[in-house]
């Protein structure tokens, strides 16, 4: 052979081995793919379905919670034992740009990589640092040796009605007494496992792991958190200075200072009350009280929509009507069941989805009014979501970040409360179209709405900055700053760094996250937005089409469109998936301001009028 057949041979070896090596990886991969699919369904089928019969039986039903608790660890271990061959794969050249998003999908070991020590010590600070907030016990204010209050429901409730300064005062202190410094020690514990846990798992930052849901780093997700906190920022501060003033005409001008931010736990009571407008002693006054806000529930009752069967029927016809398939006649009988739990609190309809199977189940709540109406939207917007992407892979039978789906259910939910389309159904009078009516509902809605997006903020920023050490646990000054900065909250007494407030605001959950609850809540009204846009029932500047009106109902072009989008489960990012849906390929603000415009313009009026200031001046209540 002559040297140049030498080297041709070589080359052609090498084209070989390099032409063919990139599909033989991708085949391996694919088979492997393959076999996690399937095996993952079985798994979580189990999953569910241990889950399912605890909702329809009851939360005692022992079986049902031993099963659940079997099908988690099987998930667990296997989980376990295909992480090494799943990384081995992400190391090499995978082309084919599919089977590496679902490659990536393969659900993280998280602290179930930490050694046996470590894997111990995180269950016992996070258990512990659950049963602290689950069973604390706080003392009474009015009797001493009674001290056996829960918080839920006993201080709520005490809350509820109480106007007593020194009472209110006393149950805020006592409860970060009991929850917060109790848990200093483990959550201390926690960050540390937690740094261990990201590193372990791979990640540069803590923080990366943190948002490793949303397929960006910290960095990425940050920006995109700060620029809404500053878009929100001029709506949010002239609510807050008539929120402010509506606190200084009930508690007066000492304790609600001009130019200050207001005590948290006065606010939290007046906002918190927001959420009670069904009970007729609701006292936050409206602004229009003579107007007030329509009774759906009455209404529901007058167009016999008075079961959950005839509701189901009801917005099953409405989605219908929107261009989606028809729901089977079948479906109420096969596939639906009461909840077996009909505490007001927690009984709400719950789109189930099963994996591997066609099918969808629904398990409601018994209970008939305007809450429960509005969740059924939700719920059956779930289950259109389930159905839509249910030939996906099992990697891919997800939403393309967690809290997505929320905001289509809402979206829905937000169009059926649009007073033009319960006037359409006879449910309220013709009244509540008006510009009064109008921001009354706006004023209730954006209580709901608009002052948790800054709270959501501040709880995700200050446990990022602790687990990237740029906040020291012991900086309890350092989460009173953020408080203050974006809520315009500041303690009600003198707080220092021997006290550890955070985590009383943490719930229950310490590794919850918060920012993708923020960013469902700017897509649900980006998304309707987008919608109302498309079907010509909003057009900006238009005084007969304003956005709060808008109804979707009969627009027969939005059903084709969200089928594209959802169908396609978590298989692309979320980012496609809003480009699909909005045109917009990021997150947006516009939709909610453009939603509270109205609102907007008529808080800086009323700011103007009784001369309220707007903004506040830096706290001096935390002393480091
Ligand atoms: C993968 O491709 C990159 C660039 O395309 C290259 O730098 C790297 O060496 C390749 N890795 C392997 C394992 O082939
Ligand atoms: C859990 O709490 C108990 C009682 O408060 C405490 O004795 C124990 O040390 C804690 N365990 C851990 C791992 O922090
Ligand atoms: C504490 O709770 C128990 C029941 O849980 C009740 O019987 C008892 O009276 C309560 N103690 C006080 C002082 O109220
Ligand atoms: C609305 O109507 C229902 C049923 O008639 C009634 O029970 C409820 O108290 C009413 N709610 C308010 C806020 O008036
Ligand atoms: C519901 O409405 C139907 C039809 O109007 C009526 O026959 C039935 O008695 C109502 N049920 C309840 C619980 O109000
Ligand atoms: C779905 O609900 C039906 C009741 O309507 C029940 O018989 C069935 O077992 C449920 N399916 C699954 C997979 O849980
Ligand atoms: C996000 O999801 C959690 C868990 O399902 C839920 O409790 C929460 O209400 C959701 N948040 C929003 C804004 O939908
Ligand atoms: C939708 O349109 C049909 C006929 O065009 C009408 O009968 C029905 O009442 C409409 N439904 C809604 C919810 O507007």
């Amino acid at each position: 052979m002559s040297w140049f057949n030498i080297l041709l041979t070589f080359l052609l070896f090498l084209h070989v081995t390099l032409g063919n090596e990139p599909k033989s990886v991708d085949e391996e991969l694919q088979k492997f793919l393959h076999r996690v699919n399937d095996r993952l369904a079985d798994l979580y089928n189990k999953e569910v379905l241990a889950a399912w019969q605890n909702e329809i039986k009851g939360p005692n039903d022992l079986v049902a919670l031993l099963q659940s608790d079997i099908a988690t660890q099987e998930i667990i271990s296997y989980l376990k034992k295909i992480s090494t061959k799943a990384a081995k794969f992400k190391r090499l050249n995978i082309t084919d740009e599919k089977l590496k998003t679902q490659l990536a999908k393969i659900p993280v070991v998280g602290y179930e990589v930490l050694d046996n020590d470590d894997l111990d010590t995180m269950y016992a600070v996070t258990t512990n640092m659950s049963d602290i907030y689950r069973n604390v016990k706080l003392c009474s204010f009015t009797d001493p040796n009674n001290c056996n209050l829960t918080l839920v429901p006993d201080v709520q409730h005490i809350l509820h009605s109480s106007k007593n300064i020194a009472e209110i005062e006393f149950y805020w202190l006592e409860w970060r007494k009991k929850t917060g410094t109790a848990a200093k020690d483990d959550f201390i514990q926690f960050v540390e496992l937690y740094r261990k846990t990201a590193k372990l798992n791979g990640f540069a930052k803590p923080s990366d792991y943190w948002f490793r849901d949303l397929e960006e780093n910290s960095v990425e997700a940050f920006d995109l958190l700060d620029n809404i906190m500053t878009q929100l920022r001029p709506l949010f501060e002239q609510f807050h200075a008539y929120i402010r003033s509506e606190l200084r005409q009930i508690y007066g001008s000492e304790l609600i200072e001009h130019n200050k931010p207001y005590p948290q736990n006065l606010a939290e009571i007046f906002i918190g009350n927001s959420y009670r407008r069904t009970e007729p002693e609701w006292y936050v006054n409206l602004p229009y009280n003579d107007v007030g806000l329509p009774n759906i529930t009455e209404g529901l009752f007058k167009r016999a929509l008075n079961n959950s069967q005839r509701m189901f029927w009801n917005v099953a016809e409405y989605y219908r009507s929107i261009g989606l398939p028809q729901l089977e006649e079948k479906f109420w009988t096969d596939n639906t069941m009461p909840r077996a739990d009909t505490d007001d609190v927690t009984c709400w309809h719950k789109a189930w989805k099963y994996y591997g199977n066609q099918h969808v189940n629904l398990s409601y709540c018994p209970i008939t009014n305007e809450e429960r109406f509005m969740n059924m939207f939700e719920a059956i917007s779930d289950v259109y979501y389930y159905q839509a992407y249910q030939d996906q892979p099992t990697l891919f039978e997800d939403e393309p970040f967690p809290n997505f789906s929320d905001a289509l259910g809402k979206v829905f939910s937000m169009a059926a409360s649009s007073p033009k389309y319960l006037e359409k159904l006879k449910i309220i009078e013709n009244k509540f179209t008006t510009k009064d009516a109008r921001i009354n509902r706006l004023y209730v809605m954006g209580l709901r709405t608009i002052f948790l997006l800054p709270v959501f903020y501040v709880l995700d920023r200050y446990r990022v900055d602790v687990i990237d050490e740029k906040i020291d646990v012991s900086n309890n000054c350092a989460y009173w700053e953020l408080t203050e900065k974006y809520t315009g909250a500041e303690p009600p007494i003198v707080r220092t760094n021997n006290d550890f407030d955070a985590p009383a605001k943490l719930l229950m959950e310490v590794d919850d996250q918060y920012t993708s609850h923020l960013m469902s809540t700017v897509l649900q009204f980006q998304l309707y937005k987008r919608f109302c846009e498309l079907t010509g029932q909003y057009k900006q500047d238009d005084p007969n089409l304003p956005l709060d009106l808008c109804d979707l109902s009969n627009q027969t072009i939005i059903g084709p469109l969200l089928l594209d989008a959802i169908s396609l489960g978590s298989s692309k990012s979320y980012k496609d998936i809003i480009y699909m849906l909005t045109n917009d390929n990021e997150l947006k603000l516009d939709g909610l301001l453009e939603y509270f415009q109205p609102l907007y313009d008529w808080l800086v009026e009323q700011n103007k009028l009784r001369n309220e200031e707007i903004g506040w001046t830096n706290s001096d209540r935390c002393v480091s």
